[in-house]
């Protein structure tokens, strides 16, 4: 199969039609409190999407840094990952869907030669607000799509985000590839599993206002986006994303740090959360905001992705006292400095802060784990009450859902309505001045009493109400 550097001859390519290319914005929103990750190429582009001049020009692609929390317990399958690059090109009040179009299956049948057999594309069938998108269809038509290749369809599948978001926002058409091993049907049935989606063009003409109403855009722009992990291994033939060149190295340093193949199957589903965590954590805390392993928002989220990590280390039998999280970091590091520079610059920080709490939660992970099967073989029913759901988070270090995993895979249940009650009162009361011992774990920054906002809302959603927090596409 073609190897290629898709992000290279992704830049490249629009480049020579005429579009600056920007560097990724942060992967943590610099203007944007209400967000916590960006969680697609557009979302830093938004005040210009709105109508504000870019200072590069109105046709700018780049590679950015994405962040999907939404996907964090689906991780550990074949084509999940929490971080992600996409690939994007926008025009801002510039060329609009003959172009986009066009350059769409310019690139992907003559640069990456992918077969015109291969692609199926969607379109808006039309709403209250625009009627069905004829024109796309037409376009696709043009570049040699058959007609039994254009699916119409609803605002469910071809409006980006979605109805509900507020924001820039316009119908979209998704183009597809047969991923099946027979040859691909004539009629293009989204159903089909076999459809993978690869590139999402949006034609963002409207801004979707917080009365309810959709109001025209300054400008009619267009807004793509094309997941780097999924469309490499495509391109490389695979249908497990980290057997392709992107997570080759990770895996194969995996498996030899552990001594296991990652082919045997008790082990692989181990060696992808591994591989996946560590690359977001290097890019979490490479980002020169600074996020440092905590118990609120970003800092929360990294505390999970490191712990969660060291335990399937531990699952595999790695020495988890040992340095194999820093071989691992660099690797990622090298891997990726070429592109986000504040890598290398960020370097001794990234390898210090993982170090910090790999010792932190070694200290207690253990002792948890043990008290864990105390707990279970003691239990009557299914349910594992809040008091031990609250003890292993306040003594041993457990974020919850480390203790709702580890349920899971006995068919057990985690009273965690019971827990967040637990942990409200415990906050209210620090908050009151009782000074309370904790030990070990999450402990030492929850003296800072109301400082913390343990919010369920923030950290199960990338971002509350603005792009992305639905993460809409299937990418
Ligand atoms: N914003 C759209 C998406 O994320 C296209 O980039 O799918």
């Amino acid at each position: 199969m073609k190897q290629i550097d898709l992000k290279d001859t992704y830049l490249k390519f629009f480049e020579s039609k005429g579009h600056k290319i920007i560097p990724s914005a942060p992967i943590i929103p610099e203007n944007d409190p209400t967000c916590l990750f960006n969680t697609a190429g557009m979302q830093p582009l938004v005040p210009y999407l709105k109508g504000e001049p870019h200072p590069e020009g109105t046709r700018l692609a780049d590679v950015q840094k994405c962040f999907r929390t939404n996907d964090l317990d689906s991780i550990g399958d074949t084509t999940h990952h929490t971080f992600f690059e996409m690939l994007g090109n926008w025009s801002l009040g510039d060329y609009f869907k003959k172009e986009s179009i066009s350059w769409s299956f310019e690139f992907l049948t003559k640069y990456l030669e992918i077969p015109v057999e291969k692609l199926a594309v969607s379109v808006f069938k039309g709403n209250d607000i625009v009627p069905a998108d004829n024109e796309s269809a037409n376009i696709w038509k043009s570049q040699g799509i058959k007609e039994g290749r254009i699916a119409f369809l609803s605002e469910e599948h071809n409006w980006w985000p979605n109805m509900e978001l507020l924001g820039p926002c316009g119908p979209d058409t998704e183009i597809f590839y047969w991923r099946g091993k027979s040859v691909a049907p004539e009629t293009f049935d989204p159903e089909d599993e076999n459809w993978v989606e690869i590139w999402n063009n949006v034609f963002m003409q409207y801004n979707h206002e917080e009365d309810g109403t959709f109001t025209p855009l300054k400008n009619k722009n267009v807004d793509t986006g094309l997941g780097v992990e999924r469309v490499t291994a495509i391109l490389e033939g695979y249908s497990d994303n980290y057997k392709s060149s992107i997570w080759k190295d990770i895996i194969e340093k995996i498996e030899e740090i552990s001594r296991l193949p990652y082919e045997d199957e008790k082990y692989s589903k181990s060696m992808r959360i591994i591989a996946d965590h560590i690359r977001a954590i290097v890019m979490i805390t490479g980002d020169d905001a600074g996020i440092k392993p905590s118990n609120t928002d970003q800092g929360y989220i990294l505390r999970r992705l490191i712990r969660r990590m060291i335990r399937y280390a531990k699952k595999l039998n790695i020495d988890v006292n040992s340095n194999w999280e820093q071989e691992l970091a660099l690797m990622v590091i090298e891997k990726y400095s070429k592109y986000y520079k504040e890598l290398e610059r960020n370097k001794e920080v990234i390898l210090q802060t993982l170090k910090d709490e790999k010792i932190k939660f070694n200290r207690t992970l253990e002792h948890g784990l043990k008290e864990f099967e105390k707990v279970v073989k003691n239990l009557e029913g299914n349910l594992v009450n809040k008091d031990i759901a609250f003890r292993l988070y306040d003594t041993f270090g457990f974020p919850i859902e480390l203790t709702e995993e580890l349920a899971k895979e006995l068919n057990l249940k985690v009273d965690v309505e019971g827990f967040k009650q637990k942990f409200k009162e415990h906050q209210e009361k620090s908050r009151q001045g009782a000074t309370g011992k904790f030990k070990g774990g999450l402990a030492s920054t929850r003296r800072n009493g109301n400082k913390i906002s343990y919010s369920y809302t923030s950290f199960k959603c990338s971002i509350k109400k603005s792009f992305g927090t639905s993460c809409p596409s299937k990418r």
